[in-house]
């Protein structure tokens, strides 16, 4: 939009949440809460947008500049003076070009591009100095009330703090989001002092003034109040929670996946899922994940950062964290997919199978009780039960080889570094130190001995 510029409030303290991490870093549904404002602002497409952080700002800044798509032009309060005092010094920090100004909280993350479209539009129709959001809480406590005239248009924001018990009454609040016009709202901060319970330069008092000098006021009431919850305490945050997760999990349902107990579905904000895949309870599916069609997820699944492609089933109690699963492939039930792992087209990977690091190639299987670090597995390969890689020396990881069709007998150890030709056979219970040339047997266990008349009726005897 031309000449719009979006200033997202990221500056205070969030003292009520008790927390050595910024408030607006907090996470709902996986991501920041702070993300959910650089985006909407970021799909209007304004000429700006502007970011003021203050309290632990280095950790602001650092999340920041993980969102290099976005045009940021970050905006430093120096103290946290009030929500006044952080407009009024992003003032040199606007182009020439900017005539209006849409100001989001960091700490409202369920407001949505509907109601910020409808405010602008609202904006534009009437030409009121500002507009604001305004939303009818079953409890206001906490948020500043709108106090309005006989005539019921808006004459004032009062914070709760100076609230008289009368206007705690009111049950109509003030969103904190706003559409204003660039030359009234700088004209209007000179003229807001702090004199209030809390000394700081409130922003809402640029509603009076605006009812008083300026075009006046438009108010906008979203129907659904959620929209607007702030989060100023940890209470707070998990309500929030409850209702992004609920969003997330309606939108994948529209997009023809089956949740199958959708209340105890956890998915983050960047998951991604296919088509006719299914999802079973308990499950939790988180960060950048993405998930292909017709794929099973079963009970007490957690999925992290990972790739998984069509026609994946996951058995349940299986953690996968930054790997990817090709198609067709089968993971657990009671698998541990570490990070680096990586399983090509129908591989399998059973019971008490953890990997780290690991290739295992198309059409393989390491079914049961394995350990797999650090190891480049071919086609086809059959993984006996018990089979460890030991890759770690004490103090550094080794790697192991496995090359197409090999067949691993179970409880054999690979002493890394170790390489295993084509078409090997390892027999079981091997301790393999040595590289095994292609097609041939690899045999590394003492010979076993029978000792005649020795077994249990020899104990019965002595007893
Ligand atoms: C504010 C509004 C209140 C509204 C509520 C909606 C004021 C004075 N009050 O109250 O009317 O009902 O939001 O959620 O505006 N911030 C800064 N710098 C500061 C102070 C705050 O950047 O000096 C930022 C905070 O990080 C936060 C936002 O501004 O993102 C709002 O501040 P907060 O202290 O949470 O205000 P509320 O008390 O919730
Ligand atoms: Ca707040």
């Amino acid at each position: 939009m031309t000449g719009l510029a979006v200033i997202i409030l990221a500056a205070g303290q969030g003292k009520r949440m008790k927390s050595t991490l910024p408030k607006v870093l907090h996470r709902v549904a996986g991501i920041p809460m702070l993300q959910y404002a650089l985006e909407a602002a970021q799909r209007l497409e304004p000429e700006a947008i502007i970011p003021v952080i203050g309290h632990e700002r280095q950790q602001v800044r650092d999340f920041l500049a993980t969102q290099q798509h976005l045009p940021l032009t970050v905006v430093e309060q120096p103290e946290q003076r009030g929500t006044g005092d952080a407009i009024m010094v992003t003032k040199s920090a606007l182009g020439a070009r900017i005539h209006t100004i849409l100001i989001l909280n960091g700490d409202v993350p369920l407001l949505t591009d509907h109601t910020i479209e409808r405010m602008l539009s609202l904006h534009e129709s009437e030409q009121p100095s500002i507009t604001m959001l305004t939303a009818t809480m079953p409890d206001p406590t906490g948020y500043g009330r709108v106090i309005r005239s006989k005539n019921d248009r808006v004459s004032k924001i009062v914070e709760h703090a100076d609230a008289t018990p009368e206007e705690r009454n009111v049950a109509e609040i003030n969103a904190g989001t706003y559409v204003a016009t660039r030359s009234f709202l700088f004209q209007a901060l000179d003229d807001i002092q702090p004199k209030n319970a809390q000394n700081e330069y409130y922003l809402t008092d640029a509603v009076e003034i605006a009812v008083a000098k300026g075009k006046g006021v438009a108010a906008l009431m979203v129907a659904d109040p959620a929209e607007t919850y702030g989060v100023n305490k940890r209470a707070d945050l998990a309500r929030v929670e409850a209702i992004m997760r609920e969003r997330i999990r309606e939108r994948v349902m529209a997009d023809g996946v089956t949740l199958v107990d959708p209340q105890s579905t956890y998915i983050d904000q960047a998951v991604e899922l296919g088509q006719d895949t299914v999802v079973y309870p308990h499950t939790i599916l988180e960060g950048a994940t993405t998930v292909g069609q017709n794929c099973v997820i079963r009970s007490g699944v957690r999925v992290t950062n990972s790739v998984l492609g069509s026609s994946v089933t996951i058995l349940d109690s299986s953690v996968i964290s930054d790997s990817r699963i090709a198609d067709k492939s089968v993971v657990g039930p009671f698998a541990h997919l570490r990070p680096g792992s990586v399983l090509q087209q129908r591989a399998k990977v059973g019971n008490f199978v953890e990997m780290k690091n690991t290739v295992l190639g198309e059409g393989s299987k390491a079914s049961h009780l394995s350990y797999l670090g650090d190891a480049q597995i071919g086609t086809r390969v059959n993984i006996g039960a018990g089979t460890i890689t030991c890759n770690y020396d004490g103090s550094t990881k080794h790697k192991t080889v496995i090359e197409d069709d090999t067949f691993v007998g179970s409880n054999s150890s690979f002493v890394a570094p170790v390489t295993i030709g084509s078409g090997a056979l390892i027999a079981a219970g091997s301790t393999i130190t040595k590289d095994v040339p292609s097609q041939d047997l690899g045999i590394a266990r003492s010979k076993q001995v029978n000792k005649p008349a020795r077994g249990l009726k020899r104990k019965r005897d002595k007893a």
